[in-house]
Order: structure tokens, then sequence, then C-alpha cells
């Protein structure tokens, strides 16, 4: 077996992150990368990983050569170019544009209920604003409201790129925003969450 050949900067909590290392385990490439765990919110950064990636974001792949790739989308892209079995982002034609659209649509609900959980747990309360924290939130139900609606059977038909990010993203909402009930208005995607949470990739990448 070789020794890992990247880096992965991450947190285990980053909805980004565990996408990367869903993608890693899809494509059987979890070996070839070394975990360097980063803490940090907003106000705290971490100089490792500013030395990284300026931007001071999870998750960046240090490769091989030092370089560095940032973000998740194209980590992605990248991880996807790096392995001989079926690609899990189509490379031309609507295919493409539709998949990573869906993906797009998962980043989106992903940073919405991250700057949710900053604005509830980071943000000094006399400070906090109601109406932010709530248009976050029905962006986050309108998203999943136009999957349930669209895209049922195009998730289901494939753990691709957008598959992975939706899986990810409702992940996340469960472990830091529980009380938010995305399930009673989307059942269709509350059951096809409940099957891909089995997959062996998604277990071994639950944040605890
Ligand atoms: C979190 O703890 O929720 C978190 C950590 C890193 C990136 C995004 C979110």
């Amino acid at each position: 077996m070789s020794l890992p050949s990247m880096t992965l900067f991450n947190n285990p909590a980053s909805p980004f992150g565990r996408k990367v290392l869903v993608m890693l385990h899809e494509t059987g490439q979890q070996n070839r990368v070394t975990l360097h765990p980063v803490t940090l919110t907003p106000t705290a950064p971490d100089a490792a990983l500013n030395c990284a990636n300026p931007l001071g974001k999870l998750p960046a792949l240090q490769l091989a050569d030092g370089s560095v790739i940032h973000d998740s989308r194209v980590i992605l892209d990248y991880l996807d170019q790096q392995h001989v079995g079926n690609p899990l982002i189509p490379a031309i034609g609507a295919a493409r544009w539709r998949r990573l659209t869906l993906a797009s649509t998962a980043d989106g609900i992903m940073d919405a209920a991250v700057l949710m959980r900053y604005e509830r747990g980071l943000r000094p309360v006399e400070k906090q604003w109601d109406d932010w924290f709530n248009a976050q939130a029905d962006k986050i139900h309108r998203a999943l409201a136009a999957l349930e609606q669209d895209a049922i059977a195009e998730l289901a038909s494939h753990f691709d790129i957008a598959a992975i990010s939706l899986a990810c993203a409702l992940g996340y909402l469960d472990l830091r925003l529980p009380q938010f009930d995305w399930r009673t208005p989307n059942a269709q995607l509350s059951a096809w969450y409940a099957e891909v949470s089995k997959r062996p990739s998604m277990q071994a990448t639950r944040p605890a």
C-alpha cells in the first residue's frame, strides 16, 4: 500500500469537508490523504490553514507537489479525475450542468445552515438579527422544496456529486440545527436520505 500523498485541511463538522471525505471513500482514494484537523471560527482563524488557503476556508487539499487546491467543488472535480471508476461528475453536456446545479443548490443549503449556526452559536445575543436568521432558513426551505418536487428521481439514480452534496447538507442540518424540521415537508427527501445514510462512505464520515 502506498503512503498518503495529499493532506486535507478539514474539520469533521464541516459539511463541505465531508463532501470531500465521501468522495474519497466513494472513489476508493481515502488512503491517499492524510487528515490535518483544523478548529476555527470566522473570528478565530487557523494560521496553518491561512498559509494553505489565504481565504482561511475549509476544506483545502495540499497535493503531492505542495500546491493547494480549494474550495470543495474544485477538490471534488480534481479527485474525480484521479480514479478509474465511473465519473461522479459528468464530463460534458446537459447532464454536467444539471448535476452541478443540483450540487450548487446543496452547497447553498450548507452555506445558509453554517451561517445560521454561527449566528446563534457565535454572535453575541444582543447583536443577533432574527430577520436575517429567518431569511437563511427560508432559503433552505425553498431549496429543499424545489429538490423534493423536481429532483428526487435524479438524486436516487446515482450517488454522484449532486447526491453526495445534498446528503452532506442534510447531515449538517441534523448535526447543527436539530430543531430545523426539514423532514415533515419533504417526505421523499427524508426517505432518500435515510437510504443513502447507510452507505459505507456516509457511515465512515459521520461527524461525532
Ligand atoms: C461547525 O462546527 O459547524 C463547522 C466547522 C467548520 C466549518 C463549518 C462548520
